[in-house]
């Protein structure tokens, strides 16, 4: 391997991608410089190789489970058009093989070659952004993906790509103004947007590529990552007990979290066929390896009254991990894109290594955690078809905290109305029963009244019926219901035109 000395940074021209790669060897840029490790732990997290053996404790572990970002860091990808893509990522739950082909970008890397800071950090020194120190790295690497991806951003658009990083000392105001001024500074010569998308980068990243046949995956044991559906069914028929992994941001706290030892990991973001968004003359098709970053505004584009749970899902880092069919597949009574998705009549495509079926995404809830998935089955991909004009639609969800929370009621209505006369209601509630599920019983009492205020109260009351929720630390049972019933009312009065739409907060001071 040889290595070029760039304009102030190291980037490893790499053997052409016709050479054929080891496939027990992960192979990544590290801060400029090419990995390679021989069969590295499955489940070893990119923080604990960073600070555990890279030495590079510029990268922090706060929470271990997604939530503070302390440990965030900067992931590059070769994408359409020799485009490279750069997100942050949570490293404290993100599986080390996982970065095979990709570049990873810690704090430590965004030192210019003259000992300079970036301007991501120039700017969080100058407007006094830092306190403990802790958070920082965090948040510089929050802005920097930010500013990789944008010549300026408003305040709005700051504070959502901030949502995933705590502060509990400076407070956010000095954060905000830092990254504001971020793009005053000049460019600088490691780590502008022009240099992250130079021609030595996409080289870089190219010299990595293992190539499309199936011999050429990531594959060892505990480890594969298959680059067709083809050998990924393959792989789950011969070992129907693996793991199936997606962004890992469920799975990975089994290990950060529960410390569970994990059989054999089946990785399915490599499978090119599964990570596309095909739009359809009668709907949209997400593939599996589809993450929430790029299929949310997907499904805005047909369905924007989603805006809000699209933002309030999770944090950006999050987002950019995770995927819409993890999402589904994991099956969590409280999963938020759940019962948005069995409103809009979403079906789920499945598949072994002999046949495929669809499913209803309402059918294939079964039971708390028990999903119709059967033995060497996988999901390939959701279709979301298109919703007929004139649909009502909205969706809620109510946690503690505004970003970053878990629901404690979640809920997406789609009803179609001639005047009063229901045409047809699909009430989906998350967070009320062991699974995501419709009301039928509201749903009827809805279409027998109409859509008018008797008929809200007339589902309202049926909700009783519906659903029996849990008391947990998030909410009450009793909450839970009065919750679910009020949503309901919103949706009535913000679509009747009868009185303003309430917010969410004024919903639930209605419970009392
Ligand atoms: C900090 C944090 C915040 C979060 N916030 C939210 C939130 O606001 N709302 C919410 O709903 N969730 C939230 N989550 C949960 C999680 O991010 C989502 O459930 C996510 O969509 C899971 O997708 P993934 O790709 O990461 O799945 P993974 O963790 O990779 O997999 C999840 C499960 O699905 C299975 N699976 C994945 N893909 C397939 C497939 N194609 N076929 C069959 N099985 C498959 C896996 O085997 C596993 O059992 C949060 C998680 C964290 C850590
Ligand atoms: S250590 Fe808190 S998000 Fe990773
Ligand atoms: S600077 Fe560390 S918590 Fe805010």
């Amino acid at each position: 391997m040889e290595l070029l000395n760039l304009p102030g940074k190291l980037i490893a021209a790499m053997s052409p991608p016709s050479q054929a790669i080891p496939s027990q060897t992960l192979r990544f840029v590290l801060n400029g410089r090419v990995e390679a490790i021989d069969q590295p732990p499955p489940t070893q997290t990119i923080l604990e190789y960073l600070r555990d053996v890279a030495g590079l404790k510029g990268t922090k572990e706060g929470c271990a489970e997604g939530d503070c970002g302390a440990c965030t860091v900067v992931l590059g990808e070769l994408g359409a058009e020799q485009r490279m893509t750069y997100r942050a990522v949570n490293s404290c739950i993100r599986f080390l093989p996982t970065l095979d082909g990709k570049e990873l970008v810690t704090v430590e890397g965004l030192q210019q070659p003259s000992r300079a800071l970036h301007p991501v950090q120039q700017s969080m020194l100058d407007q006094h952004g830092s306190q403990c120190g802790f958070c920082t790295p965090g948040f510089v690497m929050s802005l920097f993906a930010l500013y990789l991806n944008a010549d300026a951003a408003d305040r709005e658009r700051v504070i959502e790509a901030l949502s995933g990083n705590l502060c509990r000392c400076t407070g956010y105001r000095p954060i905000i103004d830092a990254a504001l001024g971020q793009w005053k500074y000049a460019a600088p010569l490691r780590w502008s947007r022009a240099e992250s998308q130079s021609a030595p980068h996409v080289a870089a990243l190219e010299g990595l590529a293992r190539g499309a046949q199936p011999g050429a995956s990531l594959k060892y044991p505990g480890f594969h990552a298959p680059r067709s559906v083809q050998e990924l069914a393959d792989a789950l028929q011969e070992r129907p007990d693996s793991v199936l992994l997606a962004g890992g941001t469920d799975i990975g706290l089994m290990v950060t979290k529960q410390l569970r030892e994990l059989p054999a990991l089946i990785y399915l973001g490599e499978v090119a066929e599964l990570a596309r968004i095909e739009e359809r003359p009668d709907g949209v098709w997400i593939g599996a390896a589809v993450t929430l970053t790029d299929a949310w505004p997907a499904l805005l584009g047909r369905f924007p009254e989603l805006k809000e749970q699209a933002a309030r899902f999770a944090s950006p880092p999050i987002r950019n991990s995770a995927t819409l069919c993890g999402n589904l597949a994991n099956g969590s009574p409280i999963g938020d894109a759940i019962p948005a998705l069995i409103a809009l009549g979403a079906r789920l495509e499945l598949r072994n290594r002999a046949q495929q079926r669809t499913v209803p995404l309402e059918d294939f809830y079964l039971g708390y955690r028990k999903t119709a998935l059967a033995a060497g089955e996988f999901l390939t991909g959701v279709f979301i078809p298109r919703a007929a004009d004139g649909r009502l639609l909205a969706s809620y969800k109510v946690s503690k905290r505004v970003d970053q929370d878990i629901s404690a009621v979640c809920a997406t209505f789609c009803v179609h109305a001639d005047g009063e006369r229901i045409v047809s209601a699909r009430l989906a509630f998350g967070g009320m029963a062991g699974v995501a599920a419709r009301a039928h019983h509201a749903e009827r009492a809805l279409t027998g009244v109409g859509w008018r205020p008797a008929g809200i109260e007339a589902a309202v009351a049926a909700l009783g019926a519906d659903f029996k929720p849990l008391s947990d630390l998030r909410a009450g049972s009793a909450y839970r219901l009065r919750s679910a019933g009020n949503l309901l009312r919103r949706f009535y009065q913000s679509h009747a035109g009868a009185r303003p739409a309430l917010r969410t907060a004024d919903a639930l001071q209605d419970v009392g």
